[in-house]
């Protein structure tokens, strides 16, 4: 006698086509963190959906497969192409945006990226943070304030930006002096800030390993737009972690992490104030940007 299989199962039933993500995530137990659930439901959904949409060859899939393999392998303390994965595809921006929506007039935020050195030396205003004495002088100065305009004083700055051959100084340790282009400051009663730099240039991201190999392969280029970065502190208000970019870089509007935003480009202007020149030791002419941060309240 022929034994009757029931194949109409109380998670989802067998493997369908059809049904293949409502199959999957029927198994999910009840106990199931519900976030995870949903996180984990929502992916099954649409990565279901788009290899349907597909409809990959098993070499396809396998090179897929290869291919997040390898950028696993590329990955150590240092260097994290994952992160990089998702700088490239716009999913870093988009997740910093749904989790920074400030009110405008507000600093908005921008892609941290992985050259960040905690404990940078901090400087008195005014001071230069270019040590290989490379690049074009640029005072860059300004106050840090809330929304309503007034200034937030004892907030820090901290600043990183790379050389004028377009590495940081972490990319080339013992070529760059240490801590070249890195600082924190801090804002005085006025909410002032100013230190001296040079002008930043754009650079590619880091394009020897696979993300590197897969942008190359749609035709995309690696480089980011110059520019400076800033994480700017105050007790009580929303942490900024933000650029300036300088608005003549041909790749201003093409930044490949998507990371340039209109309220971000700022002016370089060509000066020849004797006095300012004087007072930070600059030469006549210098380039200076003249720039407010923005908190919002935390
Ligand atoms: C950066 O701006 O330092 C950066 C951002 C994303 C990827 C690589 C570098
Ligand atoms: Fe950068």
């Amino acid at each position: 006698m022929t034994a009757h299989l029931n194949t109409e199962s109380p998670v989802g039933g067998l493997f369908e086509e059809e049904r293949s993500a409502e199959i999957v995530n029927a198994r999910i137990t009840a106990d199931a963190d519900p976030r995870l659930r949903e996180v984990m439901s929502v992916l099954t959904r649409h990565l279901h959906a788009a290899i349907k949409e597909i409809e990959p060859t098993h070499e396809e899939w396998f090179k897929a497969i290869e291919f997040l393999t390898q950028t696993g392998h590329m990955c150590t303390d240092w260097r994290q192409e994952y992160i990089l994965l998702s700088d490239v595809l716009g999913v870093t921006m988009l997740v910093d945006a749904i989790n920074h929506r400030r009110p405008s007039g507000a600093t908005p935020n921008t892609i941290l990226g992985p050259f960040y050195v905690a404990d940078a030396p901090h400087y008195e205003n005014g001071a230069n943070i270019c040590l290989d004495g490379k690049g074009e002088p640029t005072l860059v100065s300004g106050r840090v304030l809330d929304t309503h305009g007034n200034p937030i004083a004892g907030a820090t700055l901290d600043i990183w930006q790379t050389n004028d051959d377009g590495f940081y100084d972490v990319q080339q340790k013992g070529l760059q002096p240490e801590y070249n282009l890195r600082g924190l400051f801090t804002t005085d009663a006025d909410g002032f800030y100013a230190f001296r730099t040079v002008k930043p240039r754009h650079y590619p991201v880091p394009a020897d390993g696979p993300v590197g190999k897969l942008l190359g392969q749609l035709g995309r280029h690696p480089n980011r737009a110059a520019h400076m970065h800033f994480i700017v502190t105050a007790p009580g208000y929303d942490q900024v972690i933000t650029h300036i970019f300088t608005p003549d870089c041909p790749y201003l509007h093409e930044d490949t992490v998507f990371g340039v935003k209109k309220e971000l480009i700022a002016e370089f202007t060509t000066q020849d104030d004797a006095a300012t020149a004087q007072r930070y030791d600059l030469q006549v002419p210098y380039l200076a940007v003249n720039w407010d941060f923005v908190l919002n309240p935390a």
